[in-house]
């Protein structure tokens, strides 16, 4: 895809953070919009300067979890813009906490929106992909789908579990038109932190007005800069997006030391 001017995008999460300067930047660029999440206030923010005569956006209050709510979404966008060219499965949550202390609840609603909600949002629009013979998926892992670390084992587990589901997702239409990426960001500074179920600190304490401090010193890149990097790569085709250099460095030390980052990771972060 190398202009999204007069092409549709979905974008899923589009109320805040890194949906949101995508959708602004892709406003920018002439490409409509289908944007949805659970929060509809957040939604009109985002949507309300995009608004123009020459631009199609349509916004849709949408749990990306619910498995029928996300196909009725695909067939609404359907109905309204009449083709998808680019599905953005962005919308996601936190949650902080060890894996033994950690409620089962909060790990479904993590894994059902973080890992099916991207499984939802790739099988509703993937027919009708196909079925035009082009388009791009995008789906948001993070670098905690490359490493993990304390306290993140949920967050880990579906960050992981979408990069494989992605990887499997481009072997399988290698042979299509269709496109596959999968995004890796690093520390993004959003509301994402704030907006977690926050239990547990990395250092054993429970503090998550000081954690969600910490999280937005720590993440030097900006939602604007990560929306911008995530088109380059779309533009460029490329599988697999990693955002700052703090993800390209654990990248790398994932690959150097598979067996060990684990360990020098949890000394690094536990006693800070
Ligand atoms: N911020 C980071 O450091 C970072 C790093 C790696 C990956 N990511 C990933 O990037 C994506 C975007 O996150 P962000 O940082 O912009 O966070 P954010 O909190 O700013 O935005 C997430 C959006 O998802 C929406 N959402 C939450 N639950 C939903 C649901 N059930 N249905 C529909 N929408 C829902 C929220 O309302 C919000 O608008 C997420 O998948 C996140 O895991 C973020």
């Amino acid at each position: 895809m190398q202009s999204f001017a007069g092409k549709v995008a979905i974008i899923t999460g589009a109320s805040s953070g890194i949906g949101r300067a995508l959708a602004q930047q892709l406003a920018a660029q002439g490409c409509h919009l289908a944007l949805a999440d659970i929060d509809a206030e957040g939604l009109e923010v985002t949507t309300a300067p995009l608004r123009s005569p020459d631009l199609r956006v349509s916004t849709h209050t949408l749990d990306v979890a619910d498995r029928d709510a996300m196909h009725g979404f695909a067939e609404q966008v359907l109905a309204h813009h009449g083709r998808a060219h680019l599905v953005i499965n962005n919308a996601g949550v936190a949650v902080s906490q060890t894996i033994e202390e950690m409620r089962y609840d909060d790990f479904e609603w993590l894994m059902g929106i973080n890992f099916w909600g991207v499984v939802h949002g790739t099988k509703a629009f993937l027919p009708h992909l196909l079925a035009q013979g082009e388009g791009h998926i995008v789906n948001l892992s993070s670098i905690f789908g490359i490493v993990s670390v304390p306290t993140q084992g949920a967050y880990n587990a579906s960050k992981f579990a979408v990069r494989g589901f992605t990887e499997a997702l481009r072997q399988e239409l290698c042979h299509t038109p269709i496109k596959v990426s999968c995004v890796h960001p690093g520390g993004i500074r959003t509301n994402i932190a704030r907006s977690a179920r926050f239990y547990q600190g990395v250092d054993g304490k429970s503090d998550a007005g000081k954690a969600a401090a910490r999280f937005d010193q720590l993440a030097r890149t900006s939602a604007e800069q990560a929306a911008r990097v995530i088109l380059d790569g779309i533009r460029a085709g490329r599988p697999r997006i990693l955002i700052g250099a703090d993800a390209r460095f654990l990248d790398r030390l994932q690959r150097l030391l598979p067996a060990n980052y684990p360990r020098l990771l949890a000394k690094l972060l536990i006693k800070s």
